[in-house]
């Protein structure tokens, strides 16, 4: 059972002071705690503490291993092998790294260093970009459902929207201005490259994802995961699933990363220079978290590609009609981007995911 705070109203004061503090995780260890604040605490009994190895059910030493997909073998002039890995790697698990993509590995560290000199910055600085209004394009906070969830999570993020309609690099914070556009520019070239392979690898001409505007915006998420005094007690990110097209990811060296495979966690080891995709429904829609850990900080880097909101809210998404017949029939409903979007952040973070939320 999941016991219920004594003091709901003692919660939601301390969920207050935490907020408005502006300082998110790093504050409080800056702070010197060596206790996990109880806001912070998830009970052994939720989903998203299963088999935590410091519960005292560890993962076990699972001989599977998550697949690599070589785009230099597009380059050499061999996209089909790379499709098949794709289709192979994005039926089976939703969740693949990608080696030889192009993007520079100077361009990928600055990105990681610049997330951990945004979050190091001194806390009135970064206390400006501090809000959850939906409406800023640059937004930093701590835990995205703060007061719906049942606990908080050990990270800070720092949101940039990368939107069509271009965001005046002067809205970034200076330590990572230029190379968030710069990552933003490589990762969406790559997003455009990703889209025309898992196109392929789903039977279709190369710009059919695109031509339903899966490319069109992105958003870049670029995570701090602190280092916590007592891993057992919390999470850095709970287990969900993304509500994107596809999500391509940056992580550091430090670890922390499980997939959901076959009901067995599993840990996504740092590849240096490796990036890491999440594809979503008829390729797998894979539940994943993040564990707190003693060590750290790890830092992270999302790039999400999902419907467009800034210009056409009204765009309809539906069953890709090639892939559907009588005798392979729709299993989701027709849905506006406004209606998605409001699902999923109904949902808090994928208590119900938003993909379910649609089934037939
Ligand atoms: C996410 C996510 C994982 C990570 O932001 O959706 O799953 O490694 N992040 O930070
Ligand atoms: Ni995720």
């Amino acid at each position: 059972m999941y016991h219920k705070m004594a003091n709901t109203e003692e919660r939601l004061r301390q969920l207050k002071a935490f907020d408005e503090s502006k300082a998110g995780v790093k504050g409080l260890v800056d702070d010197g705690i060596t206790k996990v604040p109880s806001i912070f605490i998830c009970k052994p009994e939720d989903p998203s503490a299963e088999n935590i190895p410091s519960f005292g059910n560890p993962t076990g030493q699972h001989r599977f291993s998550i697949p690599v997909v070589d785009l230099g073998d597009v380059i050499a002039g061999r996209p089909a092998k790379v499709i098949q890995d794709i289709r192979r790697a994005a039926e089976s698990v939703g969740f693949f790294y990608v080696v030889n993509h192009g993007i520079p590995k100077t361009v990928l560290e600055e990105m990681l260093e610049a997330t951990r000199g945004f979050h190091e910055l001194p806390r009135e600085v970064k206390a400006e970009y501090y809000t959850r209004d939906p409406k800023r394009k640059v937004k930093y906070f701590s835990s995205y459902n703060l007061y719906e969830s049942k606990f908080a999570a050990w990270r800070d993020s720092l949101f940039c929207d990368m939107a069509l309609e271009p965001l005046d690099p002067q809205e970034l914070p200076l330590v990572c201005r230029d190379i968030t556009m710069e990552y933003s520019n490589q990762v969406h070239k790559l997003g455009v490259t990703l889209f025309e392979l898992l196109s392929q690898a789903l039977g279709l001409k190369p710009n059919h994802l695109i031509s339903l505007d899966c490319a069109k915006e992105h958003l870049i998420a670029s995570h701090y995961y602190p280092p916590c005094p007592e891993p057992e007690l919390t999470i850095g990110t709970a287990n969900h699933s993304d509500g994107t097209f596809i999500t391509i990811l940056l992580q550091d060296h430090i670890g922390g990363l499980q997939v959901l495979h076959e009901n067995q966690w599993i840990d996504v080891i740092p590849m240096p220079g490796a990036l890491i995709i999440i594809s979503n429904d008829k390729f797998v829609s894979v539940d994943h978290r993040v564990l707190a850990k003693k060590e750290g900080p790890r830092v992270s880097v999302g790039c999400f590609f999902r419907p467009a909101t800034s210009d056409n809210s009204s765009r309809l998404y539906e069953p890709i009609k090639e892939l559907t017949s009588k005798e392979n029939p729709p299993i989701y409903r027709t849905i506006t981007t406004k209606e998605y979007f409001t699902e999923y952040y109904k949902n808090s973070i994928n208590e119900v995911p938003v993909l379910k939320s649609l089934k037939l």
